[in-house]
């Protein structure tokens, strides 16, 4: 319990009579001439404040408040004592119900933590003859006084006044039960997998729920990170027509296959060219389409503009990879620094993982606190080294040489030239860095994407992979090309058709400076963040081969 204080430290508020509504005022009023005049701050635009008077009479929308959670009680450091004999409202889902001979037991959660309300009912608490109905999984709203608690879990309860269900969960068919489920289990069921539950700290129950929590914290470090360093948000397309990787793993976004006859497309009926091809001329964007696989083009013509910009969207692979690492889709946070080297670029990553895994440590306590017990032992540690320990950075050429000498029997062959696999990988940052996280730059041109700056040698270029234990590549980037007639022979170099890239390449012509940026997969940051071994776990809907369902 003391973790559940710490970690709904944030929002702990002091306790005080609240309206039935149970609503805090959201965000606090703030000392403008117009909350001071009205008393009150409203939520409206400052056209709507001055409207003719001739304007059509309606009512006006109510005020916006935060409402209370069962984390703003059980979240201070005192777990809720304060709140002892003030009059409460929580609205949730059920996870447990006990009855005992005389009292029943409601456990209700309403996702602001961990931790659940323990409700007391007796016979006498109104609303107590839709009790078979307080099932788990079941919407309630329940309301009472808050006591002290008599069990030895928590420091509070509710003795509660009136139950009302809201909606029902038919306990025969309600598909997460009392049981242990297992993660494969749960993805089949990724509608209802976040209410699933903490009892018996069993831990495949809670997952989804705790690695939800987690996940919007790291997104919110993030974008606290990249803003107080004066990047500025970019939102790049989700259709493109460009291969920012130029590995031809793109998913096609066509109109082509919608005007068919009922029951199907016919393949008759696609429009095709003299040679048999597809006629893309014919498709929505008269071209070939694309789900992104990146936002990386996009992102650099903002920074040749706005010198630091970062994107944080969803990017998509199709890729055929079943793996515990690898999504069809998933979101990925490219930052782009102008006037930016490779050490410029290795700095940022470094500083900017830094700073999520110390904010989650510091902000989900609670969470993490659960991650570190039922999921991998020793996670705090690990990510306590990340936030204090100098992160190590050495060439792939050196790379190729410790693994060479390593001696290990590798499934996969290590040779100058050959991309680093995953077990390469792993083996460098848990092995021969006893789980520190690793920088390996300088690639041998031929395995990484056109865009990287060449190297003075020749044979490489100014790009980085960051590897961290048990997920290895986290963060891949480079600083970029800037001198168009490298990059015009670069496009060349991997049969790229330059005239695609005419806006890439005017950013060359006009005004190029040098830059650089990378990219992070998100939920492979989630995974590392809380120790989960498998990528679908990181991301609420997984779609990866074979499934896309939800
Ligand atoms: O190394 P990648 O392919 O780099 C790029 O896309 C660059 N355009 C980034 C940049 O410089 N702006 O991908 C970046 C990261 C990888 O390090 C990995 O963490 C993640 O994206 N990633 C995936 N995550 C989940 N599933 C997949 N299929 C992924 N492919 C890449
Ligand atoms: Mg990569």
């Amino acid at each position: 319990m003391a973790a559940a204080a710490a970690a709904c430290r944030l929002l702990r508020l002091a306790p005080r009579r609240l309206p039935s509504t149970n609503r805090l005022r959201f965000p606090p009023p703030l000392p403008t001439p117009l909350a001071a005049a009205s008393g009150r701050r409203r939520f409206c635009a400052a056209a709507q404040a001055s409207a003719p008077a001739t304007a059509a009479a309606g009512e006006a929308v109510g005020e916006f408040r935060k409402r209370l959670r069962v984390s703003d009680v059980k979240g201070g450091e005192d777990e809720g004592a304060a709140w002892v004999g003030k009059e409460l409202a929580v609205r949730g889902w059920v996870r447990t119900c006990r009855a005992q001979r005389t009292v029943t037991f409601v456990e209700v959660n309403d996702g602001s933590c961990l931790s659940n309300m323990q409700c007391v009912l007796t016979p006498d608490t109104e609303g107590y003859d839709q009790i078979d109905s307080v099932t788990t999984g079941a919407s309630v709203l329940v309301e009472g006084v808050v006591a002290s608690s008599q069990g030895g879990k928590q420091k509070v309860e509710l003795k509660v006044s009136k139950i009302t269900v809201i909606g029902k969960s038919d306990p025969t068919s309600f598909p997460i039960q009392k049981k242990r489920a297992s993660r494969e289990f749960l993805r089949t069921v990724a509608h209802l997998r976040p209410r699933t539950n903490t009892f018996g700290a069993v831990r495949s129950y809670s997952l989804p729920f705790l690695v939800a929590r987690v996940r919007n914290a790291l997104a919110y470090a993030t974008h606290k990170f990249f803003q107080d360093n004066g990047f500025v948000w970019v939102s790049s397309p989700i259709i493109t027509a460009s291969d920012c990787e130029g590995a031809g793993e793109q998913f096609y976004v066509t109109t082509l296959l919608s005007n068919s006859a009922e029951g199907g497309c016919l393949v008759k009926d696609i429009p095709a060219t003299k040679d048999g091809r597809v006629d893309w001329s014919e498709d929505f964007f008269c071209k070939p389409a694309f789900l992104t696989v990146s936002g990386q083009l996009n992102g650099e013509t903002y920074a040749s503009a706005l010198s630091d910009i970062y994107t944080f969207g969803p990017t998509f692979r199709a890729e055929n990879s079943n793996t515990a690492r690898h999504l069809a889709e998933f979101w990925m946070i490219e930052p782009e620094l102008a006037f930016a080297d490779l050490n410029d670029d290795m700095a940022c990553a470094t500083a900017y993982l830094q700073y999520v895994v110390k904010y989650i440590l510091e902000n989900c306590k609670e969470d993490m606190d659960f991650f570190n017990t039922w999921v991998e032992k020793g996670i705090i540690d690990r990510l306590n080294d990340v936030v204090e320990k100098n992160f190590v950075h050495l060439s792939y050429s050196d790379a190729v040489e410790l693994l060479l000498g390593s001696k290990k029997d590798f499934e996969f062959p290590v040779k100058w030239g050959l991309d680093l696999q995953s077990e390469h990988e792993r083996y460098i940052t848990e092995v021969a860095f006893g789980g520190r996280p690793v920088i390996i730059r300088d690639y041998p041109k031929e395995i990484k994407a056109f865009y990287m700056r060449e190297n003075d040698d020749g044979k490489t270029v100014a790009a980085m992979d960051l590897l961290v234990p048990r997920v290895g590549e986290l963060i891949g980037g480079s600083q970029r090309e800037e001198r168009l007639d490298h990059l015009e022979a670069r496009l060349d170099e991997q049969n790229l058709n330059k005239d695609s890239y005419w806006w890439y390449l005017d950013l060359r012509r006009y005004g190029s400076v040098p830059h650089a940026g990378f990219g992070l997969g998100f939920e492979r940051l989630v995974q590392f963040a809380t120790g989960i071994d498998n990528i679908r776990d990181a991301i609420p809907f997984p779609r990866v081969p074979g499934s896309a369902e939800f």
